[in-house]
């Protein structure tokens, strides 16, 4: 592969000697954090397993102990099987479930064969399931379709008017952009674009005087992802919804990347509106996704009494029995009154008070109408209850710590060969003594491609199209010759001298994107880091 020397630009060879040997030592660091936060050597992690009950529900089956000492396999590896040496790492684009909910969807799928059911109902009990690992109420929390589907649904639910503004960022991926274009030309809605910054241009503060500078009388709302799916940084979420709260907009998260690979409170955050993907980090089948729609502004911590059936909004107690489960939610750190929110497909509009002509109140289950949206897939919805389960009884915010620590591992490994600008994000801020602003995420973007291994470098046209393809053609030979699967995009190209200016639109940068998750472990790094030094331009 070509050579050049990494930063261009600083002539005095003890400099970049320096800056390599502390990379050096924080790899190490990284490495012996790793081990110690994982215990190696040490208990290792508890892991539950789960399986299908007899009435087609998922339920706990026990837990078993995971990870030896030194072995270099990740504690929770046995749970997936992948084929021969594929090292799977773009979990971005979409997961692997773990064997033993495959096999309980295939047992599923075959009894529904045998003994055909229409699947309207069943959900109310799954959703009282899953919604205390993300923090929030079995009324506010829909399984969807997937993240396009959830943000859809959010969008066109909200009564815009003609010169609105909503607020969004340059690096939307294409649920986000297609809505909002849609918004734009049917109902004449203004959307502003906030530029997001990378490397060393980046700060939390800087995303959120962006929004700020964009803000006018019109803005009605603001909607960004969280991980940006182009370079995996993790905005200021909370920062972020607070701000628009205080400013009676409402926020709406494009969060396909936060469930199964951070721990998420959605009523901390104080998003208005959520979208996830189930089938990316947490592993569920294709085609399933979470939709949030925040029911209540209490800010305590308070225990809710929720039905069993999904008939209970529906029908009066007499016919569905009272069976109820206490479920503790989190307070809200979002206390503005609950916006008018219609739903856009359901079966049950205009029968019941619920969210009849966008009406709300925190009393109403509004998760059992949205849900109602005809037959769906039982055993899609019964394998994501199932996952979710696995991940609350591992603990999402080990999961998380876990997930976080591989990839600082990995973006150590990173510095080290191709130096500290190479990453979308300030190396510094990745593993600062305060673990507070640790860029705390599972997907690393990283560009050997651009002069100087600079992220931000000033690109001509022709190189970024020369860096597309030298790009793609990695992405080809890592999968051909080593078995090693992660994915580029094209990131709005920046400039690093002008932060006002970062990702000015036009040229478009190609770093890579690898995702490092839970089945992961040190040992994957080693090896994908080895395989890039193969395939890709390193330093001299
Ligand atoms: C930020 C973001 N939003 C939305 C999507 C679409 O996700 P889904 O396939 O769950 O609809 C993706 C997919 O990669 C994404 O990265």
């Amino acid at each position: 592969m070509k050579k050049q020397t990494i930063e261009k630009g600083i002539d005095d060879v003890a400099r970049v000697k320096e800056v390599l040997d502390e990379a050096a030592g924080r790899v190490s660091k990284a490495r012996r954090d790793f081990l110690k936060l994982f215990g190696y050597g040490t208990a290792g992690l508890m892991m539950g397993g789960l399986s299908v009950g007899p009435d087609g529900m998922p339920e706990l089956v026990g837990s078993a102990h995971a990870g030896k000492k030194g072995n270099g396999k990740s504690p929770y590896a046995k749970e997936f099987q992948f084929d021969g040496n594929l090292l799977y790492m773009n979990i971005g684009t979409t997961g692997a479930s773990p064997t033993r909910v495959v096999q309980d969807y295939y047992q599923d799928y075959k009894d529904i064969a045998r003994n055909p059911t229409a699947y309207f109902f069943g959900q109310q009990v799954m959703r009282n399931t899953i919604a205390p690992g993300f923090g929030c109420d079995p009324y506010e929390l829909v399984m969807s379709f997937n993240t396009t589907d959830g943000l859809w649904r959010i969008l066109m639910g909200i009564p815009f008017q003609p010169g609105d503004e909503i607020i969004s960022t340059n690096m939307e991926e294409d649920a986000g952009i297609s809505v909002l274009n849609m918004l734009r030309d049917r109902f004449g809605v203004v959307v502003k674009k906030v530029n997001l910054p990378t490397n060393d241009a980046y700060r939390d503060q800087e995303i959120l005087d962006r929004f700020d500078a964009e803000l006018t009388a019109n803005t009605k709302a603001i909607l960004f992802s969280s991980p940006v799916y182009l370079t995996g940084a993790r905005l200021p979420e909370k920062e972020l919804c607070l701000w628009a709260a205080g400013k009676g907009i409402l926020s709406i998260v494009d969060g396909a990347h936060g469930p199964g690979m951070l721990a998420l409170n959605l009523h901390d955050m104080g998003c208005d509106f959520y979208s996830g993907a189930g089938h990316k980090w947490q592993c569920g089948p294709g085609q399933t996704g979470f939709m949030y729609i925040r029911n209540n502004n209490d800010p305590k911590d308070h225990t809710v009494e929720r039905p069993t059936s999904d008939f209970a909004p529906f029908i009066p107690p007499a016919y569905w029995g009272e069976d109820t489960v206490d479920i503790w939610v989190p307070g809200y750190s979002n206390t503005n009154p609950l916006p008018t929110y219609y739903p856009t497909n359901t079966l049950i509009y205009g029968s019941l008070p619920i969210l009849k002509n966008g009406e709300r109140n925190p009393e109403h289950n509004i998760a059992a109408v949205l849900q109602l949206v005809g037959n769906g897939s039982r055993p899609s919805q019964n394998a994501l209850t199932e996952t979710c389960m696995m991940w609350d009884d591992w603990g999402r915010e080990d999961i998380e710590d876990y997930i976080v620590s591989l990839a600082q591992y990995l973006r150590a490994r990173i510095v080290d060969i191709w130096g500290p600008k190479s990453l979308s994000m300030p190396w510094d801020a990745m593993y600062p003594d305060d673990p507070d602003t640790v860029a705390r995420v599972g997907l690393t973007s990283f560009n050997p491609f651009s002069p100087g291994f600079d992220y931000n470098a000033e690109l001509t046209t022709e190189e970024s199209t020369e860096q597309k393809s030298a790009s793609g053609a990695a992405v080809t030979r890592l999968k051909e010759e080593f078995g090693i699967v992660v994915r580029n995009n094209s990131v709005p190209h920046t400039l690093r001298d002008e932060p006002s200016e970062n990702a000015a639109p036009g040229t478009f940068s190609s770093p890579l994107r690898i995702s490092t998750h839970l089945f992961h472990s040190f040992k994957d790094v080693d090896r994908v880091i080895e395989a890039l030094q193969e395939v890709v331009p390193t330093p001299t």
